[in-house]
């Protein structure tokens, strides 16, 4: 659907959009909460952990396993397949034979579910049940159509989530008063979530064509011109936020401007109620029960290295408990 235009994009996102509305969150919650208690528990019963594998990774990628209806056994080799498949997005030179491996495996996996769907009639309610029944204009979704939407919601699903739940606990990690202040008053998580994807930014950026001439700051977009919109960028426009540079969990976005970490128009995220919540979740559980997140000693936050998806690839910390 991210490549569509028009009344085919509408279309294509219409099949899935009923699964992603606000309403349909509050549904999940329950669900998405046990998963969260489950991981903060987990990592509260070790002397190290990995905040990244162990919260920010894990619980967005359960829950979209989970409207994909991934069985369980392959639930981490998927996981691991797509981060492959994100890290050879950089550019040819990161296209690995690992990374052809996951993709090739991303694809048998991808058979495999849709093989196992057809021969039972696909009659379930999961996701790709509802792409092999779609039809648009009279005509169903081919197998790349479905093969192509099905990594992209394990990517927008999994990969983008995961570094604002990991990169906004590492920014209130490193400044006590803010995280502290979370603790005094949880109503302020809804302004810090803002925060959160304002400063982390997952995507770095999408490339559109323009449509027609427009001047942008005395610069001319001509039509037919492909625009790299570059979302951190935007982020940090000093025309739109004071102090962009600051991460501010009280900045208030009713007098600066909106952040711009999921899109603009027609393809503005789908997911991102799903993502508000999982954020949402990951810091109520944390700031109630974890009094104080510390780096070990030499063992800083690691970046991913790519020019598409920015976040922490490794976050290693000790928990202090309440
Ligand atoms: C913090 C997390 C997330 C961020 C920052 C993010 C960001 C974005 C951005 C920038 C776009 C493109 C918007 C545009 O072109 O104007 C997008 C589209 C999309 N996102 Fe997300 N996303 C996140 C989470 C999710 C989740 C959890 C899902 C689904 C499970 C998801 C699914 C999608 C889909 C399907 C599209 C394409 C929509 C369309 O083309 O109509 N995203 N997202």
């Amino acid at each position: 659907m991210i490549y569509q235009d028009g009344e085919q994009h509408n279309k294509q996102r219409a099949l899935v959009s009923s699964g992603f509305t606000p309403r349909q969150m509050r549904k999940m919650e329950t669900r998405a909460r046990e998963i969260c208690v489950d991981l903060v528990d987990k990592m509260l019963a070790k002397d190290e952990v990995d905040i990244v594998a162990d919260l920010a990774g894990a619980l967005p990628a359960r829950l979209i396993a989970d409207m994909i209806d991934i069985p369980e056994e392959k639930r981490d080799a998927v996981l691991n397949w797509v981060n492959l498949i994100v890290a050879g997005g950089q550019g040819p030179e990161y296209v690995t034979d690992e990374v052809n491996d996951a993709f090739t495996n991303f694809c048998e996996h991808h058979e495999e579910m849709y093989q196992d769907r057809m021969a039972s009639g696909a009659k379930g309610s999961d996701l790709l049940c509802i792409w092999i029944n779609a039809e648009i204009n009279g005509e169903k979704l081919d197998e790349s159509q479905l093969l192509f939407e099905h990594v992209l919601l394990n990517v927008g699903g999994a990969e983008t989530t995961r570094s604002a739940i990991a990169g906004g606990l590492e920014r209130l990690s490193n400044d006590q008063k803010q995280y502290d202040a979370i603790v005094d008053d949880p109503s302020l998580i809804a302004n810090a979530i803002e925060e959160i994807l304002r400063w982390v930014c997952p995507f770095v950026n999408m490339y559109r064509t323009a449509t027609r001439d427009y001047e942008l700051h005395g610069q001319v977009i001509k039509e037919g011109q492909q625009v790299g919109v570059i979302y951190p960028a935007g982020n940090r426009d000093p025309r739109k936020f004071k102090d962009p540079h600051t991460f501010n969990i009280f900045r208030d976005f009713s007098t600066e401007a909106k952040h711009l970490s999921f899109g603009l128009g027609p393809h503005f995220c789908l997911g991102s109620s799903l993502a508000r919540m999982e954020i949402r979740l990951s810091l109520e559980e944390m700031t109630q029960r974890v009094k104080r997140i510390r780096s070990p000693e030499g063992k800083p936050p690691e970046y991913v290295t790519s020019s598409f998806v920015r976040g922490l690839g490794k976050y290693p910390a000790i928990l202090e408990p309440r």
